[in-house]
């Protein structure tokens, strides 16, 4: 649980963002960074596990497959930094490599506590591992774990799950460069791809028949009544995915079934919905291998490796501070 001021802090900047994204002119949205409460964030792993679902385990496949190719090219002693680490099942492939060859430290940084403890009790058993989980933004987690490393050392950031896919492409590019704001040259970043595929394939991924990614969207709303007081009736909104392809990214939205009138007391708003209206909940954007050479080469990096998955086009990027 958060402390009781950091809890009524993040309820306050929940509370004027879903307003301000609910109450704008024009297409109405939410931050994606808030589908992940304890149910959203049980509904992702098992969107994780689904079969139209690849992007996770071809994730997963590379970084089993290239453990010891991709540790054999960063600098040592390192650290290990992971933004939004998750269970952490993935990343114990690098970890066990990295641990038999060194003491190693590893700092997965979530905002979620619930998560900092799966991953503590997920990666718990590797030898000479020490695990020190922070309760932080991604920077603000990044930037105490450059605060704290000893001159000798080496930072390898893991980003992971292809989450900077959720960024727009220029927030992206802007959040590579805050990264290596934080970082040292010589230091190394992995940084996860999902990468252009039919589109075919991306709709099932997104909207597949067992309805899970439909429900990991619609508890978006559930969490706005449980944590905001508010009275959306789930079953009067739809989840819709599209693909659009001059952004080259696959968009989530919420339909709304009639038109209809939702109450938010803890953002104080009423909100109007047309029959159709939607709300855009989520973008996860599709790259190539050759746009992502380029955003490194943008933000203070140069791409020393990529390792492809060819099953579920999909890359894991080494990245190395210049
Ligand atoms: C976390 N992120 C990379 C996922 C994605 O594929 O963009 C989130 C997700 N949304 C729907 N399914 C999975």
């Amino acid at each position: 649980m958060h402390p009781h001021g950091t809890h009524s802090r993040f309820l306050a900047e929940f509370a004027a963002d879903v307003r301000a994204g609910l109450c704008r002119e024009g297409q109405k949205e939410l931050p994606s960074r808030y589908l992940y409460d304890e149910i959203g964030s049980a509904l992702f792993e098992v969107i994780c596990v689904l079969p139209e679902y690849g992007l996770a385990r071809a994730g997963e496949r590379l970084l089993r497959r290239h453990a010891v190719d991709l540790l054999d090219r960063i600098a040592r002693p390192t650290l290990v930094v992971e933004l939004g680490s998750g269970s952490g099942k993935k990343t114990r492939w690098l970890l066990e490599v990295l641990a038999a060859c060194q003491p190693t430290t590893y700092y997965p940084i979530e905002i979620s506590p619930a998560a900092l403890a799966r991953c503590a009790r997920e990666l718990g058993d590797i030898p000479a591992l020490r695990l020190v989980g922070l309760e932080k933004e991604y920077l603000d987690g990044l930037r105490e774990v450059a605060a704290r490393r000893q001159p000798a050392e080496h930072l390898l950031v893991l980003f992971l799950g292809s989450t900077i896919g959720n960024f727009d492409r220029t927030a992206g590019v802007q959040f590579l460069r805050d990264v290596r704001q934080l970082m040292l040259p010589g230091d190394s970043l992995l940084l996860a791809t999902d990468l252009e595929k039919p589109v075919e394939q991306l709709l099932l991924a997104y909207d597949d028949p067992l309805g899970v990614t439909a429900a990991f969207n619609r508890n978006l709303l559930g969490r706005i009544n449980r944590e905001l007081g508010a009275d959306f009736n789930l079953r009067r909104f739809r989840h819709a995915a599209t693909y659009r392809t001059a952004e080259r990214r696959i968009e989530m939205h919420l339909v709304s079934e009639v038109a209809q009138r939702v109450h938010i007391p803890a953002a104080g708003v009423r909100v109007e919905f047309r029959a159709g209206e939607t709300i855009w909940t989520e973008s996860s954007h599709k790259y190539n291998l050759e746009e992502v050479v380029a955003m490194a080469q943008q933000t203070g990096f140069v791409c020393v490796e990529q390792w492809v998955d060819h099953e579920w086009p999909f890359a894991q990027n080494l990245l190395r501070a210049v």
